[in-house]
């Protein structure tokens, strides 16, 4: 609860809120509102259910807590945005994916709730990026944008064999491991750039 209120805010801030300035026409400019929206009201239903069940307000909110470094780098081009929809917000639906049979039900119905959302900002970025490849300088600029942003994610699903993923899974609070998760994400953003794009995912170093 506390990552999902915490990153979700940071998101909406650092990419989805910036990139309305962005975008290039009324059209992406609304659908990109849509998108900013629908992530500060992750936020707030994340940490609404925190609360409810006594985690400490400021642990709810970027803090002490040290952000994901995707969150370090701030969005400088409608490329970026296009390709941080396509593949960030991949992650989030395998992160919503794993709590749709989650234990806790206030959680599960949380997830259920989140994931029709999800699933459009990722369309969305499938959409976009799509349109950008059809001139060769578009290509350039989503690939140049892939090769920076693509190596950052990974890590967002945690240490492998870690011990809070173990404990989750024996109370029925995540269904996977963090490594199952990681090499579902990479394959299927292979997939996502690679058979649908054309284009090429950067290689990552075997420890990540
Ligand atoms: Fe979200
Ligand atoms: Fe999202």
């Amino acid at each position: 609860m506390r990552s999902h209120s915490i990153n979700e805010l940071y998101g909406a801030q650092v990419f989805d809120e910036p990139a309305i300035a962005l975008a290039p026409t009324p059209y992406a400019k609304w659908l990109t509102c849509r998108v900013a929206m629908e992530e500060y009201g992750h936020h707030v239903r994340f940490r609404e259910l925190g609360e409810q069940i006594g985690v400490p307000a400021a642990q709810l909110v970027p803090g002490e807590k040290k952000p994901l470094s995707i969150f370090a780098f701030p969005l400088t081009s409608w490329e970026e945005f296009c390709v941080i929809k396509l593949l960030a917000d991949l992650a989030e639906i395998l992160q919503v994916e794993d709590l749709l049979h989650c234990a806790f039900h206030p959680l599960r119905n949380l997830a259920r709730m989140t994931m029709p959302e999800e699933r459009f900002h990722a369309q969305f970025g499938k959409d976009f990026c799509i349109e950008l490849c059809r001139t060769q300088e578009g290509r350039a600029k989503v690939q140049d944008a892939i090769d920076r942003y693509f190596p950052l994610l990974p890590p967002f699903f945690g240490a492998s064999g870690s011990a809070n993923n173990a404990t989750f899974r024996r109370l029925g609070i995540k269904q996977r491991r963090n490594e199952e998760m990681r090499a579902d994400f990479i394959e299927r953003a292979r997939a996502l750039v690679e058979d649908e794009l054309k284009l090429r995912l950067p290689k990552l170093d075997e420890a990540a």
